[in-house]
């Protein structure tokens, strides 16, 4: 397996650009199912989870077409033609689905467009138990009958149609609300749901199956309405930028003391995340093509935050943040409320010298003046990226082993940030050494 070698201390300086959001490609892929028309998705990342989804999609019957690198807004980004013209198997097999999560979001479509879904249940992960119940009950309320059999979700819909209903989410869930916003597009009469999750990827989603011909009111809000049509279109969508990669770069920035242009980044997706960074004391403004961090000379200090859904500070930045935090004067708390067991990043950033105490759900964190390079490894996607933002400050050579997770969501990571002068490259691995 691939690792990462990185020799600390250089400072960003240049322009980085920002990709389509994996989490919203990820949604708007499966809507593909909900047409016989196709569905173009432009600005799609190249990442190892959208060839995840893509190898799902293709076994339903999917047929696709890449149209390479397109120009889109000053930047490339792939396009991707999907077709679901026929359906041949309504079954996610569960070597799908076990090496992303994100595999359950066939099971609204697939069951708003044929009545019956067998879906591998994803089971535990690396941050925590992260249950599906709450599809699966809302799924019940509009008529479908879930039974769990060998590992599969198995679900039917008597009447082959779901129905509207009224759905409350007990807690925010944007894979839920994603599930159900593609269930209730073709669903029979008015679906609300109330407690919807109000991320953007969640809005890009609804956005697209507007753009579909569904009917859906209340986007962005807390409280959807979606009134359901007999049958969708297909359209052409591009994916929004990603958050959580230009939040990131945001603070290779500022752990840096550089200063980093964020091209196709849009501010307005990352307001949580900004404020945090400014009250640490680097620097953010507007340019031409998108978002300029600034950290020059800055003396950074320590902040307090907590993860919440959106609005609110993202649970996918809160390892990258401590990775920060961890090299700024004074203390920090950084409480997680999202996920479980979301501090696996804490004991190998320990091993590089940050002090950090977990109690909890919270961690306090005391910054050192200087990290220092250690073989490190990582258990999932944002671990691994606070790894190798932890790894540009500190002092001398950082490993990061398991660049497999870095791959699932940050599209040519090393070379960005090569070109702002960062001292990174790519060894590949010799599987047997793992
Ligand atoms: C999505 C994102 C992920 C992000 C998370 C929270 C994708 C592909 N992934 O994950 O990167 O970290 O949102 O912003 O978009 N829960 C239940 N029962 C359920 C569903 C969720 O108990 O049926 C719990 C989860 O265990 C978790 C919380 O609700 O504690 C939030 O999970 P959810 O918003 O559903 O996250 P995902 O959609 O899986």
């Amino acid at each position: 397996m691939d690792k990462i070698r990185i020799i600390g201390g250089a400072q960003l300086k240049g322009s980085i650009v920002i990709g389509g959001a994996k989490n919203a490609a990820l949604a708007l892929m499966p809507a593909c199912l909900l047409t016989d028309e196709t569905l173009n998705l432009a600005n799609l990342p190249h990442l190892a989870d959208i060839t995840t989804m893509a190898h799902l999609l293709a076994q339903h019957g999917v047929e696709m077409v890449l149209n390479g690198q397109a120009p889109n807004g000053g930047h490339t980004g792939r396009v991707l033609e999907l077709n679901a013209k026929t359906i041949t198997n309504t079954t996610a097999p569960y070597d799908l689905v076990r090496k992303m999560r994100a595999s359950v979001l066939v099971l609204g479509p697939l069951l708003a467009r044929c009545g019956e879904a067998k879906v591998s249940l994803p089971g535990g992960c690396a941050i925590g138990t992260r249950p599906v119940d709450l599809h699966l009950k809302a799924l019940e309320q509009m008529g479908a009958q879930i039974e769990v059999e060998g590992g599969y979700i198995v679900a039917t819909v008597p009447g082959k149609r779901l129905k509207g209903a009224h759905i409350v989410f007990p807690q925010v869930t944007v894979g839920g609300t994603e599930n159900i916003l593609m269930a209730a597009a073709l669903a029979d009469g008015e679906t609300i749901v109330a407690n919807a999750a109000r991320e953007p990827e969640v809005c890009d989603l609804a956005h697209c199956l507007v753009a579909m011909g569904a009917k859906i009111e209340g986007i962005g809000t807390g409280t959807l309405r979606i009134q359901g049509v007999e049958r969708l279109h297909g359209a052409d969508y591009s994916v929004l930028p990603d958050r959580i990669e230009t939040g990131t770069y945001a603070v290779a920035a500022a752990i840096t003391r550089g200063t980093v242009e964020l091209v196709g980044a849009r501010r307005d997706l990352m307001e949580s995340v900004e404020k945090v960074l400014v009250e640490c004391g680097a620097k953010i403004s507007d340019t031409d093509r998108g978002v300029l961090v600034d950290a020059d000379g800055a003396h950074l200090v320590g902040v307090d935050i907590m993860t919440e859904p959106y609005p609110g500070f993202p649970t996918d930045m809160q390892a990258q943040l401590m990775a920060l935090l961890a090299t700024a004067d004074g203390a920090s708390m950084v409480t997680e409320t999202i996920f479980e067991n979301r501090f696996m990043h804490v004991p190998e950033l320990a091993r590089m010298g940050a002090r950090v105490n977990v109690h909890g759900a919270s961690a306090i964190i005391r910054g050192v003046p200087r990290l220092s390079g250690a073989p490190v490894m990582a258990t999932d996607l944002r671990a691994s990226s606070s790894l190798v933002l932890a790894a540009l400050a500190a002092e001398g050579e950082t490993i990061i082993n398991r660049v497999y997770h870095l791959d699932r969501g940050y599209e040519r990571l090393e070379a960005k940030l090569a070109a702002c002068g960062a001292n990174i490259e790519r060894i590949a691995g010799d599987a047997a050494a793992e």
